[in-house]
């Protein structure tokens, strides 16, 4: 990889605030840039240091997929209201659900992501606004585990062979792509975001869909938003790396009422971790565990078995999908 990592301890974060305000004004001139803001801690940052760097000339959508947790659009709208960054709500659910249908393949899934973010939603905008230029925020771990082959992460282009000018019609400016996730929290505490999101758990780009096994279809993804909510109230306080609930696409049989019934099947996971490469699942109290299984079961339509992940990274991966 020909990318330099700048490592946690050579970080001086303002210095890099500085350094990359100053690259990203020098390439764009005066002209205009798009970037999409999830509320993750990579894109609120790349935000923040884009509107540092051109003002209104950056123009920041967030892209509502239909695969975001229960409210988050518009919470990250009003927060980045505060911080006096517009973020205009951009409804793709159509377009991310319709890539969607009937695909099974992980990795096939994971393209038709890709292809709604880059080519349809980010094609039609980068036209409606004039834009050239593409700001995301790509960490180095993303390159990594792409270039090794692991995963194909929902971001990665140009490490792909994907020429995004000749593909999609405008470039791609990466400020983050020397940084890992640790760094990426120092920079924007730096910055002044709100330590909700520049110390919030990671959260993948494809967004519940790497939750999802199987088909995502939008019945599907309000099973697996219920459970997120639910393993995120629970597990908020645990000081655990990330946490998060998986649809299956097995049923199995359960009772309800009294009676037979053929559910759902979910499985949450809690995973230690510095930097998402390696982890290993939180010894959770029993307690805990026992109150996410009765909180799932009776408030989740449909589910009837709720099972933990005992196994560490590798050979599992995080997310599922
Ligand atoms: P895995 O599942 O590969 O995840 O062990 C490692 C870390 O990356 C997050 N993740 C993603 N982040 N785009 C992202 O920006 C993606 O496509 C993606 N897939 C996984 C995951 O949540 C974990 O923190």
């Amino acid at each position: 990889m020909d990318i330099q990592e700048i490592r946690l301890e050579q970080l001086d974060p303002d210095k890099f605030i500085a350094e990359k305000t100053e690259e990203i004004s020098s390439i764009l001139g005066d002209g205009l840039a798009i970037n999409a803001l999830s509320g993750g801690v990579d894109s609120s940052v790349v935000t923040l240091l884009g509107h540092k760097a051109l003002g209104d000339r950056l123009k920041t959508f967030f892209i509502d997929s239909g695969l975001m947790r229960d409210g988050e659009p518009e919470h990250i709208v009003a927060l980045f209201k505060d911080l006096g960054v517009k973020v205009e709500l951009f409804n793709a659910q159509q377009t991310f659900f319709g890539a969607l249908k009937g695909r099974t393949d992980p990795e096939e899934k994971r393209e038709a992501i890709t292809s709604s973010f880059y080519r349809e939603v980010f094609g039609d905008l980068v036209k409606e606004t004039g834009a050239k230029y593409l700001l995301q925020g790509t960490n180095y771990t993303d390159i990594e585990e792409t270039v090794a082959g692991i995963k194909r992460q929902h971001n990665i282009l140009e490490q792909l062979g994907i020429d995004p000018e000749k593909m999609y019609g405008y470039k791609v400016i990466e400020p983050l792509i020397q940084l890992r996730k640790s760094s990426i929290r120092l920079v924007g505490k730096a910055l002044g975001l709100p330590e909700e999101i520049y110390n919030r758990p990671p959260f993948p780009g494809p967004a519940l869909a790497a939750r999802v096994i199987g088909e995502t279809t939008p019945e599907r993804v309000e099973t697996v938003r219920g459970a997120t909510k639910i393993v995120e109230e629970e597990l908020s306080e645990s000081g655990a790396f990330q946490y998060l609930a998986i649809l299956h696409e097995d049923r199995v049989v359960g009772i309800r009422e009294g009676k037979r019934d053929f559910g759902l099947q979910i499985e949450v996971r809690c995973w230690e971790s510095t930097d998402a490469v390696t982890g290993s699942p939180t010894r959770l109290p029993y307690d805990v565990l026992d109150r996410l299984a009765e909180r799932i079961t009776s408030e989740v339509p449909g589910v009837v078995s709720v099972t933990y992940n005992i196994t560490k990274k590798p050979p599992s991966t995080i997310e599922a999908v």
